[in-house]
C-alpha cells in the first residue's frame, strides 16, 4: 500500500535510560505539511527524528504514520516512506556515485549527476581523482562536513519519499552554497511532509508551523507571523 505520509505525535515522552527528553509531545503533520523544528543543542530535536525513523520508540504516548502506529509498520515499509538528511552524514566505504545512490540501486549516471548538481556537489566531486568512482568514507578519500552534507541531500533528492527530514541538513555549508541548495530542497519538499530542523530564521521562516523546543518540551508553535507577534523565544532569534 501507498504511504500518504500524514505524521502524528500523540503526547509522546522520550527518555533515554533516566534522562527525559522529549515530553508532552502534540505533533500534527498531515500529508504535505511542513514543520520546522528549533531549539537549543540538546532540547530534543534529533530525538524526534529518532522515533520517526524508529531508532527509539517513545515510553509514553504515540507516534502514528497513516494513523497506524510506527510500532504496527513493517520496518521495511517505515524506512522507504522516510527519507532522512541526517545530522551526522554516513557515508560507505564506496563511490561517491554508489553513495550519492544508496536508497535508488537503480538509478543512472545522468540522475546521480543530476542529484549532485541540485545539491552544489558535481563541481567538488569533479575535481576529485577518479570523479565519482573516488571511494570515500573510512577507507577512502576524506571529505569537509559541507561536502558530506551534500552528498546526503544529492542521496535525498534521488529517492521520493512520502516523508522527508532535514536534520541540520544545511548547517555546514557556507551561506552562499546554503541559497543556492535552499532551491532543491523546496522542490525536493514540494508534496511531502518535511521536517526541517535548522538554526537560521530563513531555512524555517516558510515552514506552515514552526516548533520551539526547550528542554524537551514545545514553548512555542505557530507561523512565522503569530511567533514574531508573540514576541517570545523565536522574536529573540529573529532579532539576533
Ligand atoms: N541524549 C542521550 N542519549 C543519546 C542521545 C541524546 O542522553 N543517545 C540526550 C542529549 O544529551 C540531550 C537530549 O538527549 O540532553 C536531547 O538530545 P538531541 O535530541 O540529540 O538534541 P538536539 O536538539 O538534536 O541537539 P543538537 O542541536 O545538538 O543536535
Ligand atoms: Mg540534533
Amino acid at each position: 500500500d501507498k504511504v500518504r505520509g500524514d505524521v502524528l505525535f500523540d503526547n509522546v515522552t522520550f527518555k533515554y535510560e533516566d534522562n527525559v527528553v522529549l515530553q508532552d509531545i502534540d505533533i500534527d503533520a498531515p500529508a504535505g505539511k511542513k514543520v520546522a523544528i528549533m531549539g537549543a543543542t540538546g532540547a530534543g530535536k534529533t530525538s524526534i527524528v529518532n522515533l520517526i525513523c524508529r531508532f527509539y520508540d517513545p515510553q509514553k504516548g504515540r507516534v502514528l504514520v497513516d494513523n497506524v502506529d510506527v510500532r504496527d509498520w513493517d520496518l521495511k515499509t517505515l524506512r522507504r516512506s522516510v527519507s532522512v538528511v541526517m545530522q551526522e552524514t554516513f557515508l560507505f566505504s564506496d563511490t561517491i556515485a554508489n553513495n550519492i545512490a544508496y536508497g535508488k540501486d537503480d538509478a543512472s549516471m545522468d540522475e546521480i549527476i543530476a542529484a549532485a548538481k541540485a545539491a552544489c556537489a558535481h563541481d567538488f566531486i569533479m575535481e576529485m581523482p577518479e570523479g565519482y568512482d573516488t571511494v570515500v568514507g573510512e577507507r577512502g578519500v576524506g571529505l569537509s562536513g559541507g561536502q558530506k552534507q551534500r552528498i546526503a541531500i544529492a542521496r535525498a533528492l534521488l529517492v521520493s519519499a512520502p516523508i522527508l527530514i532535514l536534520d541540520d541538513a544545511t548547517s555546514s555549508v557556507d551561506m552562499e552554497t546554503e541559497h543556492k541548495i535552499q532551491q532543491a530542497l523546496k522542490r525536493l519538499m514540494a508534496g511531502r511532509t518535511t521536517f526541517i530542523i535548522a538554526h537560521r530564521i530563513s531555512a524555517v521562516k516558510d515552514a506552515d508551523e514552526i516548533i520551539i523546543l526547550e528542554n524537551g518540551r514545545i514553548v512555542e508553535r505557530g507561523t512565522h507571523d503569530q511567533l514574531l507577534k508573540l514576541r517570545g523565544v523565536y522574536y529573540d532569534i529573529f532579532r539576533d
